[in-house]
């Protein structure tokens, strides 16, 4: 058993049931044995796969939105280039590849990758050094200016706490032990004290989740973009209109696991309730666009044009490209349940790929 479980153990054992975000951020972040903290998690050897690692026309086409909204926003040359969680630095470099030609944009940004993990720092350094990045641990060490920020699969990846009906009110959901039970079973979700706020009633048993740390980020976003201009593409799989339940999984050796055994050893995340991200930019004063579905959003970006020109410079690709293209927007893959998020400055004009305002 871990050193993080035995300690998880002797919190509760100290100070009761955790809040299912402590949970989540010790599992996650903890310095030492944190999932985040001590790995690369990502590929055919790790725990899952993300779209950029799936096809380089992913982090193109982000690029030329990212270039695009420079353009629309009237070429800045301050601009700051973000990534959120950038993995391998794959997305980033795809983008960069792709925009090397849009005149005077990589001359107008500097590139700046909040990221905490000490692994994946070094894959960015590798893929990306010759970008002159700078690494933040957290989006308030950015410095001002003009933004243009993306995030894939960056949201699902912060701690949430989940709440439940019973008895005919909200309780949080916490993690408790079940002292006598085997190592490694031990950790139980329990019923906690009552709901520091309100929610609408549910029915006994419901499940309802909140995502504090996710909140919290994006409105220094918002606040970010209504201050000083610019425009972000949030990328995520989640729900458009409302209530995730109960989202929360974890992902080892790209199976399902049990989110409460062996804290630390596996990736553990949930759905992101874009509705809620996107009414918290707009009362930080930025505008959002969508979300809208990632398939309909990569075609309208062009990704049909994009695999067509990739699979004539090499024929002998074309049945792979054609694959990354399904999968990344097949409703029955990834097209429906990853979605896109828009939100610019006061100022900005409707994003590429999106109609209107959320
Ligand atoms: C699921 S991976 C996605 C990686 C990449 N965006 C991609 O699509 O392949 C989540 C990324 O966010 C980073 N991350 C997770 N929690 C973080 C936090 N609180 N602050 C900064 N980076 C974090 C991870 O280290 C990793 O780079």
């Amino acid at each position: 058993m871990s050193g993080l479980a035995d300690a998880l153990r002797a919190e509760i054992r100290r100070t009761g049931p955790l809040p299912l975000a402590r949970y989540m951020d010790a599992a996650l972040n903890d310095p030492t044995h944190g999932y985040y903290r001590t790995r690369d998690p990502l590929g055919a050897a790790g725990d899952f796969v993300t779209a950029p690692e799936i096809s380089q026309m992913f982090g193109e086409l982000l690029g030329v939105w990212l270039a695009y909204s420079w353009q629309q926003m009237g070429s800045p040359g301050d601009a700051l280039l973000v990534e959120l969680g950038p993995g391998r630095g794959t997305l980033m470099g795809d983008a960069l590849r792709a925009t090397q030609r849009v005149p005077g944009f990589h001359e107008s940004v500097t590139l700046h990758l909040v990221e905490t993990n000490p692994v994946l720092r070094r894959a960015q350094h590798a893929a990306l050094g010759a970008f002159n990045p700078m690494w933040h641990d957290r989006i308030a060490n950015l410095p001002p200016g003009p933004l243009l920020l993306v995030a894939n699969e960056f949201f699902d990846a912060l701690p949430i706490d989940q709440y439940i009906f019973t008895k005919g009110a909200w309780h949080e959901r916490r993690i408790g032990l079940k002292e006598g039970g085997l190592e490694g079973e031990d950790f139980v979700f329990t019923v906690g004290p009552p709901a520091d706020r309100v929610f609408p009633p549910g029915v006994e048993g419901a499940i309802r989740e909140e995502a504090p740390a996710g909140h919290a980020m994006l409105r220094q976003i918002a606040t970010r973009l209504a201050n000083f201009g610019g425009a972000a593409i949030i990328v995520d799989y989640g729900t458009a209109n409302g209530e995730t339940g109960d989202s929360l999984q974890a992902m080892r050796g790209h199976a399902r696991h049990d989110p409460l055994f062996e804290p630390g050893s596996a990736d553990l995340t949930a759905h992101v309730d874009f509705a809620s991200l996107a009414a918290a930019a707009r009362q930080a004063g930025a505008t959002a666009f969508g979300p809208i579905e990632q398939g309909p959003f990569l075609e309208t970006l062009g990704i049909a044009h994009r695999a067509d020109v990739l699979s004539k410079s090499d024929p002998t690709q074309s049945g792979k490209i054609g694959l990354a293209v399904k999968r990344l927007v097949s409703p029955t893959e990834m097209g429906t349940l990853f979605k896109a998020l828009a939100l610019t400055g006061p100022q900005q004009p409707t994003p590429p790929g999106f109609a209107e305002k959320a």
